[in-house]
């Protein structure tokens, strides 16, 4: 049967001060419609049963993950005990999906997405799924690309793939080479061949076909699963293992070396939101191109950003252009939208705790 891995374990840095570490992008409620993993969560129904969504977090997000994914059952969150990037943690999550269904078909998916169109991502959805049971490939879903973004992975893709005895809507293309955040300039190549895709970090395998290339490619992680697979007292195994594991992403262990990868064209909307630029075109515009969630007093101010959460205090701009203004309980940011990228060294300021 099928099952979806979230992983939901990354660091709150880049939306200081409403991200902590305690409280990353997947723990924020950044538009009031719901937190991005409980979104995530709720694009499953009907595609995946409860019992079968496994949500991979850390000790200092557990309280909280468990609090917005009250609806799966307890002993399906599960916290690292070290933080050790998402291929050991994708391993993990094979361990405790292989240790129910060693045939199982699995969805890799990330937790921090914004997607609104979910009849259109169940269909692809349902298309990988039936590609990856029947055939011995990873599957990926590609986005179109609109600009080089250094920050994510892209698919170079050949033909399309000629599969037996699928009926999806969408056949998928043949990957013929995924290069992980290149820089700018390979990006650059990239767009402008016009055959690459954007990797939206979702993975689709079989359980067999990932051991199995886990085993040619990333030796360490096979040889973790199989020790979850035999043991008696899983999270024991987990607490004296993980921490050794090699901290490095699933792209970089796996997808940019696995032997057959496919692709499946995204048809609905995808947005990594990665910083508070790009939240900005979600928010409520207000006067000349500015973006707030609140109701700003404004007075010769352009393209600013302003984000505030309490009720209680009127932000008000005059002569000032360009600014992302945060106001929460207990910090206000005022930068520069140009420095969006650095806001995340701002990090270290606050306690963690909220
Ligand atoms: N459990 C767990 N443990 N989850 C983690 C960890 C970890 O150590 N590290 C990151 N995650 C979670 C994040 O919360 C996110 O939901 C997902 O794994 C992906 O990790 P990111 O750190 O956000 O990856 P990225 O955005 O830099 O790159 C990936 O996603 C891009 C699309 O958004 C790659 O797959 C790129 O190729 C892809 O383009
Ligand atoms: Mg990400």
């Amino acid at each position: 049967s099928n099952y979806a891995l979230i992983l939901a374990g990354g660091s709150g840095t880049r939306f200081w001060p409403l991200s902590r570490n305690s409280q990353p992008k997947q723990l924020l409620d950044l538009f009031g419609d719901g937190t991005l993993l409980e979104q995530t969560i709720a694009r499953l129904e009907g595609l995946v049963p409860h019992e079968n969504i496994f949500i991979l977090t850390n000790a200092i997000q557990e309280e909280k993950t468990r609090e917005v994914a009250s609806m799966l059952p307890a002993e399906n969150i599960f916290a690292e005990p070290a933080k050790r990037d998402t291929a050991p943690a994708v391993a993990l999550g094979i361990g405790l999906i292989a240790a129910r269904d060693p045939e199982a078909t699995m969805m890799v998916l990330p937790a921090d997405q914004l997607i609104q169109d979910t009849a259109a991502y169940q269909q692809v959805m349902r298309d990988a799924v039936e590609v990856a049971g029947k055939t011995d490939a990873l599957v990926t879903v590609g986005i179109k690309p609109t600009w080089a973004c250094p920050s994510y992975g892209y698919i170079e893709r050949g033909g399309k793939a000629t599969l037996t005895d699928c009926t999806v809507e969408n056949a998928p293309y043949e990957v013929t080479c995924f290069r992980e955040k290149p820089d700018s300039e390979l990006a650059e190549k990239f767009l402008a061949a016009g055959n690459f895709a954007w990797n939206a970090g979702m993975f689709i395998w079989s359980v067999p076909t990932v051991l199995a290339q886990l085993e040619k490619h990333a030796p360490e992680l096979r040889h973790f699963v199989q020790e979850l697979c035999q043991s008696n007292d899983l999270p024991a195994t987990v607490n004296a293992q993980f921490p050794d594991l090699t901290p490095i992403s699933i792209d970089y262990a796996l997808m940019e070396n696995a032997e057959r990868v496919l692709n499946i064209e995204a048809t609905f909307d995808w947005d990594d939101v990665g910083s508070w630029i790009s939240v900005a075109k979600y928010l409520k515009q207000q006067g000349n191109n500015n973006a707030t969630n609140s109701d700003l007093a404004l007075i010769d101010s352009e393209n600013n950003i302003v984000f505030n959460n309490q009720k209680g205090i009127k932000v008000a701009l005059l002569g000032v252009d360009d600014l992302i203004v945060v106001q929460t309980d207990d910090a206000l940011l005022v930068a520069n939208r140009h420095q969006a990228d650095a806001i995340k060294k701002l990090s270290a300021l606050l306690p963690d705790e909220l």
